[in-house]
């Protein structure tokens, strides 16, 4: 029997959308005031489902004091309080849009949870915009 496990995380970081090769208009019409150029910030709120088989011993899914490690020293040390467009070289080349957020941290986290658990990231980005990624759709 599959069951999966959340763990809610939280980080603060600035970011500014934008196509380097538009004009501040086009940006603007394109990305409203996520393209304003001194940058601006969100309270992003994420969660993380780890889906397995539950261990007979020790009746887990993962060790959630694992999982909550993982979460805080690979993605909440890197991202919190950071401004993704010039402190996060991936966001150097990629547009830090809640969708490539949310993969950039399953990425990560799916580098350190065993590959027969299945992971879900879902993102948000305000209360109402959010994103989930499950690394399975193509
Ligand atoms: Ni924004």
């Amino acid at each position: 029997m599959k069951v999966t496990l959340y763990r809610k995380a939280h980080f603060n970081a600035a970011h500014r959308l934008f196509v380097k090769g538009w004009s501040d208009k086009k940006n603007f019409e394109k990305f409203g005031k996520c393209s304003s150029a001194n940058f601006h910030g969100h309270n992003y709120e994420l969660i993380v489902g780890v889906t397995g088989e539950i261990n007979p011993l020790t009746g887990m899914v993962i060790d959630l004091k694992y999982l909550k490690e993982i979460i805080k020293n690979e993605v909440e040390d890197i991202l919190d309080h950071k401004n993704l467009n010039l402190d996060i070289d991936h966001f150097k080349k990629v547009v830090p849009s809640v969708e490539n957020i949310c993969i950039f941290i399953w990425n990560i986290l799916r580098s350190k949870i065993e590959n027969e658990k299945s992971l879900e990231v879902t993102l948000y980005e305000t209360p109402r915009n959010f994103v989930k990624y499950t690394g399975d759709l193509k």
